[in-house]
């Protein structure tokens, strides 16, 4: 599979978001290690997790728990998949999902997130969201100390601004390798993020590219684009959305989630698609 860049790593163009395995909804077990397999089997070298994924506090810590079991049990290599979790969200148990962006929190959550995906270090750990009470200098503060510590390996934010991608950059001493923004044909408002991340050459992971669990299958009847260039090009609306994605910049990583064996084999496969710069116009406009 086509590969991209991620701070002193490459992976795999795309990679599986892992969140439908662990909240409201979620499939069994077996059918979640299944899932994760079927991904790795396809090339996949980036799975984005979080402490958070979990039906509630109960079970803090459930979507790593899973990445870790599934990565265990995979027969073949796994020594190049980059397992990017996040800390800073936690799950009360009614649905919601509470911040949490105190510095010392932050730490303790990766610590936490540490044992439970059973390494030295972590891959890539993200902040997961602003908390409107902690500057955000100090939330990010924390992950500068995680890096200097060599508890994490490399640091990313989520759910970032411009203005808030640049204070990360200089809290990290230029450090930061990724934002992780929403971005699918029905949310496009990050578009500004994803610009500034290539001028910065650092990563832009798109979450929910497919415009979230359920919802893939709006794409074609809410921007029928997607599903002409998919008859032209011999795949489907939702492959085409992420080639699209692919083709707005070099550093873009798609995330689709995956609750089954057969999505988690499609969407990998998008990174075969070539867009012409006129496909790629048309579903701008879309
Ligand atoms: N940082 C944040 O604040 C944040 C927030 C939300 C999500 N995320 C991350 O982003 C990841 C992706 O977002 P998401 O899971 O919310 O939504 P998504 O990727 O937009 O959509 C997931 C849905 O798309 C379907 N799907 C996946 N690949 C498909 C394909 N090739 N063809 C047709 N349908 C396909 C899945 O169906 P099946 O279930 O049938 O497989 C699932 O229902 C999450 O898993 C999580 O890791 C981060």
């Amino acid at each position: 599979m086509q590969q991209r860049p991620i701070g002193d790593r490459t992976v795999s163009a795309i990679g599986l978001g892992e969140m439908p395995l662990s909240i409201e909804g979620r499939p069994d077990r077996r059918q979640a290690i299944a899932t994760i397999h079927a991904s790795l089997d396809a090339g996949v070298t980036i799975i984005d997790t979080a402490d958070a994924y979990s039906l509630g506090v109960h079970e803090h810590g459930h979507g790593e728990e899973l990445v870790a079991e599934a990565l265990a049990a995979y027969p073949g290599p796994t020594d190049d998949v980059l397992v990017a979790t996040k800390g800073g969200h936690r799950r009360p148990g009614d649905g919601s999902w509470t911040v949490h962006g105190d510095p010392a929190y932050v730490k303790e959550a990766c610590e936490a997130s540490l044992k439970r995906l059973g390494v030295e270090a972590i891959g890539l750990y993200q902040y997961h969201r602003p908390d409107p009470t902690v500057p955000w200098a100090e939330s990010v503060g924390a992950l500068a100390d995680l890096l200097d510590e060599g508890k994490i390996l490399m640091a990313g934010v989520s759910n970032a601004n411009v203005a808030r991608i640049d204070e990360a950059q200089q809290v990290l001493g230029g450090r930061l390798v990724s934002v992780q923004n929403e971005f699918s044909p029905r949310f496009r408002s990050s578009e500004g993020e994803l610009e500034h991340c290539e001028r910065l050459g650092i990563a832009f992971i798109p979450w929910s590219p497919l415009g979230g669990i359920g919802n893939a299958d709006d794409i074609q009847r809410d921007h029928p684009a997607f599903a002409e260039v998919a008859a032209e090009v011999g795949a489907s609306p939702q492959q085409v959305t992420l080639a699209w994605m692919l083709a707005k910049g070099s550093r873009v990583i798609p995330i689709p989630g995956s609750s089954r064996p057969e999505t988690a084999i499609a969407s990998p496969a998008a990174a075969g698609i070539s867009l012409t710069p006129e496909q790629v116009s048309r579903l701008d406009a879309s």
